[in-house]
């Protein structure tokens, strides 16, 4: 199972201070904890409470349809391209990132097992669109469309723009290169995908975008690429087993959630750096800043009560942000809480040569990347400590789908019991609803007049 090592969060080992008496602070939580375990777990089966992301491990139906899809369409195309913003984009993103071979997309065929290439159009920018497009050959690439509410400015007007390309390319025959993600019933995809006739999967009902990454959403493009779902499946389920558990002394994702909690409110500690040591899981930290940001950064608490909170997430990258961010962290202000993620065991080993013995660069030699890499983390983690950052560190045995899973999974449970400990919403998303709101009206959607004359009045002195 994954570790969390959380002792450098100790007022022991970074001082009073910054630090938190921990094992007292458990203590003084536990009831409240164990209330929101059960209290969840309670919940999550009755409409209304968002909370059906927890049961998506157990959720056979999809796997089999998912994997059945993705080996009828095996050895038909040679790219996928996914449309999709946010919470529809950012999990599959994470997840080939870390599971498919680096730069997968420049392989041989052979090496990518003939999977195909996979690409992810999650921005509007036209220059990035028009060189995308330049690249693919349409003919040949399945697109996946995925959109909860079906009627995403961004997604939609992309769709628009691949569908008219390939209608005029293929003929009739560009539905069967379209495949809908879509809700069951409503949204204006759902109602043209029935409408031009492709296949379409559903986005459960209670899943929100940013916990969606283990429904069909981010399960069907991994399985088109050759990934193993039944592994991703098993690491949430033995993941969701664990955090079951209701002792806080027992259960990770408890225990970081509090962490996070007690920093922020008793510490100052109002931002969270999400710090991978690996390439490969480097956008693990983009999925978990959207899945933090959106869940906690609220306005008002549950009883309606304005309290503008939520620690403010950030990426960082190890090695390569210790040359760029870590002088910050160690002596800018003492305003954060360090995640780093270890991998304890990469799939490969790199020597490095012994040459330039007489050198100062001589004691690199014979040594492994893999050993630099572990010595740059270590170093970091004590420099902080020096510092009185606080620090957790979360550790994978190695990369793969199960282990993949369980963090993420793990990162879910955490984030829905902290945001428990705020008293808040976790699962709404109001603030990014009303930039979505404005942009319709400014774009002319019918139904947004009104706020498309205020909106015109206020951009005259914003
Ligand atoms: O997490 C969320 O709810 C959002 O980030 C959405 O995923 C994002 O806005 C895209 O929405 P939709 O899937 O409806 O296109």
């Amino acid at each position: 199972m994954l570790k969390l090592d959380y002792r450098n969060v100790k007022s022991a080992i970074i001082g009073k201070e910054n630090g938190l008496e921990l094992e007292q602070e458990f203590e003084n939580y536990k009831t409240k904890i164990s209330h929101i375990i059960s209290d969840l777990n309670k919940r999550k089966d009755k409409p209304g409470q968002w909370l059906q992301w927890m049961n998506l491990g157990y959720n056979e139906e999809t796997v089999w349809l998912v994997k059945e899809y993705a080996s009828l369409v095996k050895n038909r195309f040679e790219n996928v391209l996914i449309l999709g913003i946010g919470g529809s984009a950012l999990g599959g993103i994470a997840v080939t990132e870390a599971l498919l071979s680096p730069y997968w997309n420049l392989l041989s065929d052979e090496k990518r097992n003939n999977y195909p290439r996979i690409f992810f159009l999650d921005n509007i920018d036209p220059d990035q669109i028009t060189g995308l497009l330049d690249l693919l050959d349409l003919k040949k690439t399945l697109v996946n469309v995925i959109t909860k509410s079906g009627s995403t400015a961004e997604t939609m007007s992309q769709y628009m723009i691949v569908k008219d390309i390939m209608a005029k390319e293929l003929g009739d025959d560009y539905r069967k290169n379209i495949v809908a993600t879509t809700d069951k019933k409503m949204g204006i995809l759902r109602q043209l995908a029935d409408q031009e006739g492709y296949k379409t999967f559903v986005v459960p009902d209670d899943v929100g975008g940013r916990f969606s990454i283990f429904s069909s959403v981010g399960l069907l493009p991994l399985a088109l690429v050759g990934i193993d779902i039944d592994e991703i499946i098993s690491g949430i389920k033995d993941m969701d087993l664990a955090l079951k558990n209701t002792d806080i002394f027992e259960n990770i994702a408890a225990q970081n959630a509090l962490i996070h909690y007690l920093m922020d409110t008793q510490k100052n500690k109002k931002l969270s750096v999400m710090m991978p040591y690996s390439s490969r899981l480097r956008y693990v930290s983009d999925w978990y800043v959207q899945l933090w940001a959106e869940s906690l950064g609220k306005e008002v608490n549950n009883n309606g009560e304005k309290i503008n909170c939520g620690p403010t997430p950030l990426r960082a990258l190890g090695v390569t942000d210790q040359h760029s961010q870590i002088q910050l962290y160690n002596e800018g202000p003492n305003d954060k809480i360090i995640n780093f993620i270890r991998v304890d065991e990469f799939e490969n080993t790199v020597e490095i040569p012994k040459i330039f013995e007489y050198t100062g660069i001589g004691y690199l030699g014979g040594k492994t990347i893999n050993n630099l890499l572990n010595a740059e983390a270590d170093a970091t983690k004590v420099a902080l400590v020096d510092f009185e950052r606080p620090n957790v560190t979360i550790t994978l045995p190695k990369i793969n789908g199960y282990y993949v899973a369980q963090l993420l999974y793990m990162l879910e449970i955490q984030t829905a019991i902290a945001g428990e400990l705020y008293d808040i919403n976790t699962f709404n998303q109001p603030g990014v609803e009303q930039a979505k709101n404005y942009t319709y009206a400014l774009m002319g959607r019918a139904g947004y007049e009104d706020s498309a004359e205020a909106l015109k009045e206020k951009l005259a002195v914003v």
